[in-house]
């Protein structure tokens, strides 16, 4: 091995290309291919920017040739060279710099490694043995370019937020619970024995206490902390763009991030989004796709057939409606065709959502009907039902019911599904939409008491602000999410900015004034001392850099990431600790 000595890189190996030919280059990086043909061995050279055909000829440089034959993969190296074109029927295509090659004059080995667990860009390797060898996984051109993306987008908010005036301030990662809706993540007080920080579920108190302190307009690119399960686009560490204002409404919030939005999509991946975005009640959004977070990059909306079908012998459709409950179906355009078994196989999706079945009506491409439910409607019914759902030849239609809660929450994530199944799905176009006048509250049963929907800060809509008294459930918020292509990738309020307000919310939430105190005293003193009107939101930067890099799997943004049960395969995180940290802590740990 070598070191670096006088040698420094010219050009990045992506960049050596026919316009550099008969010059001389140092290219620097990890050996990504060896191959030996008689008197020539060809080296492909990778780094970040991509790979560029290192030769190695024995007839005009012996030595060189020697030392090339103990190269191995990913041993990092140093090639100084002279840029060849290639001959026409030596051209590749398929590589930037396929068009040359680089004839090495020196060779140096700088570091040397072992044979690699995986080759990089092997698709076919567990997740969990990627994670152990991040490092070698992020030498990957697709992880290489989401990182870069993603920093794009980074940069392209931090840039326009300052040009609008408004300050990054950071705010504590040692502080108490900011209620998210998930659990807390503790840390132990070593000086204060048997006191526990907790790491912010978000900056959200934080940065309205920054309002009552005049800031007027903040952001931060903040960390955010959650102790929830895994998905394939949640993870418990993760980070948001948290932006509040002082004097502002709504439009203002919604105006602004349209802004940012747009102009994080057109910086990081040239995309222009139209301005302003859709907006949609919440309402709307439910009864239409079933969903507060629909995907509108594809149709099959839900249709209300309730009406239509009231009044049958048929127990399950006419048991849901007795109980309050909703008879809705989807067209699945185009899957008449789906046999037997792919049908099946939607049942037996919706009922992880909680529906006890799906109802079918299948239309052939000759106009042929099967159907579930031929029992229990005569044929006149039948063609009702099927114009209802506007069912054509080659139809498949799929009903549910049940509350409208399960019908909604089946047939929502039942049409996303089959749009991915059947390919419905335009890829490289993105939906943006403003969801508005959510429910200010959700009752839970189990626990017999109402929750925000968003988090207890978020102020009610003016004229149903006397609904707190009479009947909370009905009262809409000022809550705005902001989806893309059936992501929530952000969400955010006009904020209760009035001590009795926030007061009155707590009650409703069932807090006495002692217990609103106790876990929000700073909040609620804070709103004593000439709290300005405040408003804000949050983006989720992984989930924007996902929608902008293309993928479904929130871990390709992210550089070191966690796996699903929560742990780092590379660091080995969470770890045991050390006997005396524990002692110095004061904490025992009970045996399992
Ligand atoms: P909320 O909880 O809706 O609001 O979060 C805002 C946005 O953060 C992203 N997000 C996540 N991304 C990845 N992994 C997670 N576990 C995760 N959880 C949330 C989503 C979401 O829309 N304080 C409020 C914001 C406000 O009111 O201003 C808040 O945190 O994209
Ligand atoms: P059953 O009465 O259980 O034999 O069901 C008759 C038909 O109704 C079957 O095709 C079921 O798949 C369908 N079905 C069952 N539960 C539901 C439901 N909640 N909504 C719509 N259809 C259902």
């Amino acid at each position: 091995m070598e070191n670096l000595g006088q040698y420094r890189r010219t050009h990045y190996c992506g960049e050596v290309t026919e316009q550099f030919a008969n010059q001389t280059v140092t290219v620097m990086g990890w050996v990504n291919r060896v191959r030996k043909l008689g008197q020539l061995i060809f080296v492909t050279l990778r780094d970040h920017t991509g790979l560029v055909q290192i030769a190695f000829d024995e007839n005009t440089a012996a030595d060189l040739f020697e030392k090339a034959t103990g190269l191995k993969s990913e041993y990092v190296v140093a090639i100084e060279g002279n840029v060849a074109l290639r001959r026409e029927k030596d051209i590749n295509a398929d590589m930037a710099t396929g068009k040359i090659e680089i004839m090495a004059g020196r060779l140096v080995v700088l570091s040397v490694s072992d044979v690699p667990p995986f080759q990089i860009g092997d698709e076919n390797v567990s997740d969990s043995l990627r994670l152990k060898y991040r490092y070698l996984d992020l030498r990957r051109a697709a992880l290489q370019q989401n990182l870069r993306i993603r920093h794009a987008a980074a940069l392209s908010a931090r840039n326009f937020l300052s040009g609008q005036g408004f300050a990054e301030v950071e705010t504590p990662i040692l502080t108490n619970s900011s209620p998210e809706g998930a659990r807390d993540y503790l840390v132990p007080s070593r000086v204060n024995p048997g006191r526990f920080y907790a790491l912010p579920q978000s900056p959200q108190i934080l940065k309205q206490i920054l309002m009552v302190g005049g800031f007027d307009k903040y952001f931060q690119i903040a960390k955010c902390l959650r102790d929830e399960d895994l998905r394939a686009d949640r993870q418990p560490e993760f980070t948001q763009i948290d932006i509040e204002q002082s004097f502002v409404d709504q439009e203002d919030v919604l105006a602004m991030t349209e802004g940012l939005v747009a102009r994080m999509f057109a910086d990081a991946a040239g995309v222009d989004l139209p301005t302003p975005f859709p907006r949609m009640t919440h309402k709307e959004a439910m009864t239409r796709f079933g969903s507060d977070k629909p995907d509108l990059r594809f149709g099959m909306e839900l249709v209300d057939i309730s009406a239509v079908v009231a009044g049958s012998e048929f127990a399950v459709f006419q048991g849901a409606l007795d109980a309050g409950g909703s008879v809705r179906g989807i067209n699945a355009k185009g899957c008449g065709k789906l046999g037997r078994k792919q049908i099946d196989n939607l049942i037996e999706y919706v009922k992880t959502y909680r529906a006890k079945g799906l109802a079918w009506i299948q239309i052939s491409d000759t106009g042929e009907i099967k159907t579930t439910i031929s029992k229990f409607f005569d044929e006149a019914k039948l063609a009702e039902i099927i114009a209802a759902l506007d069912g054509q030849n080659g139809d498949l239609l799929l009903i549910c019911a049940d509350k409208d809660e399960i019908v909604f929450d089946a047939l929502g994530n039942l049409r996303c599904e089959i749009a991915r199944r059947e390919n419905l799905i335009p890829q490289g176009v993105y939906k943006p939409l403003w969801v508005v006048e959510f429910p200010l509250l959700i009752w839970d049963e189990d626990d017999d008491r109402y929750y925000a929907n968003h988090h207890p800060f978020t102020a009610p809509m003016d004229e149903d602000f006397d609904l707190l008294e009479t009947a909370p459930a009905k009262a809409r918020s000022k809550q705005h999410d902001l989806v893309m292509n059936g992501y929530e990738a952000g969400g955010g309020s006009i904020r209760i900015h009035r001590q009795d307000m926030q007061q009155k919310m707590f009650e409703v939430l069932g807090y006495s004034q002692e217990q609103a105190y106790e876990k929000f005293a700073h909040l609620m003193d804070a709103l004593k001392f000439g709290a300005p009107p405040h408003g804000g939101i949050a983006l989720g930067l992984d989930r924007l850099a996902m929608l902008l890099c293309g993928t479904g799997d929130i871990r390709d943004v992210i550089a070191f990431p966690k796996q699903q049960n929560g742990s780092c395969p590379m660091t080995g995180a969470p770890n045991s600790v050390f006997a005396e940290q524990l002692e110095e802590l004061k904490i025992s740990i009970k045996a399992e």
